[in-house]
Formats: structure tokens, sequence, C-alpha cells
């Protein structure tokens, strides 16, 4: 395999031990963890998160979901989880990366009575997305939905520019729907692992913008924040997952959950 970029979802995949990635992505990805070394503890921390955050919107009732930056397919994808409690649960899935789209379409099928369906599309480009015939012909939206945007947000680079994407989406859905979303952080870092990082970032080595506490907040205007609010992704909801749970340094990604009233 080979290609001349590394693409984060081919890296997100690596870390995860996945198998679809090329030596480039393996670069960047182990480069990262060198600054990193917990890089793969984010990397599973968050998809566990994104697994509680879909199981908790589906236990109260929603049942069609829009997954932004869903990445490559891994066990336990969002419509999986949701027709578990909804066998007709609608879910669809968008990434910009052509890579994800093909294994995407080959592998996210779901039940007979739910549906799935898959856009290549940019999440900076919301109208795009909200008008897309395959977006309108599977979901309704007059009924709640859930948005996800796990670990896609800080790949819309610098201060405040994710939240007019955010605001954008959710006002496309009515009351009772909610976001779940997730953001690179450097709150919880020593000084030496932030300034290593905006070293890295003002080299151009690293792609995911990383935002605070307030600015994250910020993403979730408008909505009512679910318990326990903004934390560390290995801590939203954890209490069933193994014990002692990382620290938050080590997964260094805010995660958060907000429903619109
Ligand atoms: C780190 S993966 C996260 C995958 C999944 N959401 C999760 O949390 O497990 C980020 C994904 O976002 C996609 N992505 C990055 N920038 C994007 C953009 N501007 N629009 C749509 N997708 C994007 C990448 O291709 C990748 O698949």
């Amino acid at each position: 395999m080979s290609d001349d970029k590394p693409q984060p979802a081919r890296r997100y995949n690596y870390w995860l031990g996945g198998k679809d990635h090329y030596a480039v992505d393996r670069e960047s990805g182990d480069e990262i963890e060198k600054a990193f070394p917990t890089v793969r503890t984010m990397a599973v921390e968050n998809r566990q998160f994104l697994r509680r955050a879909t199981a908790y919107m589906a236990e109260r009732g929603v049942r069609q979901f829009i997954d932004i930056g869903c990445g490559l397919p891994t066990h336990d994808n969002t419509h999986e989880i949701a027709q578990r409690f909804h066998p007709d649960a609608r879910v669809v899935y968008i990434d910009n990366d052509p890579i994800v789209m093909v294994h995407a379409r080959a592998l996210l099928t779901g039940t007979p009575q739910g549906r799935t369906a898959y856009i290549e599309a940019d999440l900076n480009d919301p109208e795009r997305i909200l008008a897309h015939d395959d977006l309108t012909g599977t979901l309704d939206l007059s009924q709640p939905v859930g948005l996800m945007l796990v670990a896609v947000l800080h790949f819309i680079m610098g201060p405040g520019a994710a939240n007019p994407v955010v605001k954008r989406l959710l006002d496309a859905l009515p009351p009772g729907s909610y976001l779940a979303a997730s953001n690179a952080t450097k709150d919880f870092s020593t000084p030496e692992m932030a300034a290593a990082y905006d070293a890295m970032i003002a080299a151009g080595r690293v792609d995911a913008w990383p935002r605070d506490r307030a600015e994250f907040a910020g993403l979730f205007e408008g909505l009512e924040v679910v318990e326990p609010g903004f934390v560390a992704v290995s801590e939203w909801r954890a209490e069933n997952e193994p014990q002692p749970r990382p620290a938050p340094a080590e997964v260094a990604v805010y995660c958060g959950v907000g429903r619109k009233p």
C-alpha cells in the first residue's frame, strides 16, 4: 500500500489497531505517538465515547443519526449501536475521505428495517450536506436527530472556526435533537506537552486544532448540556467501563453531549 499524504481516517485506524493504513499514515501516527505516547489510548477512548453517546441518545428515543467524519468502519459502528435499541434506526454517514466511503459502502449495511446512507462531503460545507438527496431521502428532519461530530471538529483549524458550521447543522434539526462532539485539547497537558503540540502545529506536522474548555463549550451554545458536562472522553458516563479510567492527560480530548430544547 502506498499514498503520498497521511490521512486522518487511516492514521486513526492504525492507532485503533485496524489494518486499513498506508506507510505514510503509520509514519505520521508514529511521529505523533513520540510526542504523545498515549495516542492509542486516546483513539480507543474517543471511540468508546462515540459508542456510549450513541447508546445514550438511542435510549432516549433517537432513531436517526448524522455521523460526520465517521471514519473507517470498525466494530460497533453508529448504526449497529443505534439498531440494537431501534432496529428501524437510520444513519447517514459522511466523510470527506474517498477511501472511507469505499470501505463504508462495502461494510456498513444494517438491519432490514433500518437504513444507512453514505455521502462523501466536507464538514465545512454544511449546506451541501443538508441539501443532499441521500440525507433528505433517508432521514425525516421533522423528527429528532443525533448529530455526531466526534473527533472531526478539530480538523477545522483556527479559533472559533468550527462554531458557524455546528450552528448551521443544529439550526436544521428539530427540538429533541442531540449533538455529541469531541475535540482535541491541551487543557489536560503538562506545559511541556502543550509546547510540543504547539511546535508540531507551527511546523505543519499535526492537523488537529486543540480547543480549550471555553471554546469547546461554545459549540454547544443554546443546548441543554447532558451530565457530566464537558470532560475527557475517558470520563463521560464511563462508570461501567474498566476501572481505573485513563487520566484526562492521557486522552487529551474533550467531549460533550447536548440536547436541543
Ligand atoms: C479521527 S477520525 C474519527 C472517526 C470517528 N468519528 C470516531 O470518532 O471514531 C476523523 C475522521 O474525520 C474525517 N474528516 C476530517 N476532516 C473532515 C472534513 N472536513 N469533512 C468530513 N470529514 C472529515 C476523516 O477523514 C476521518 O475519517
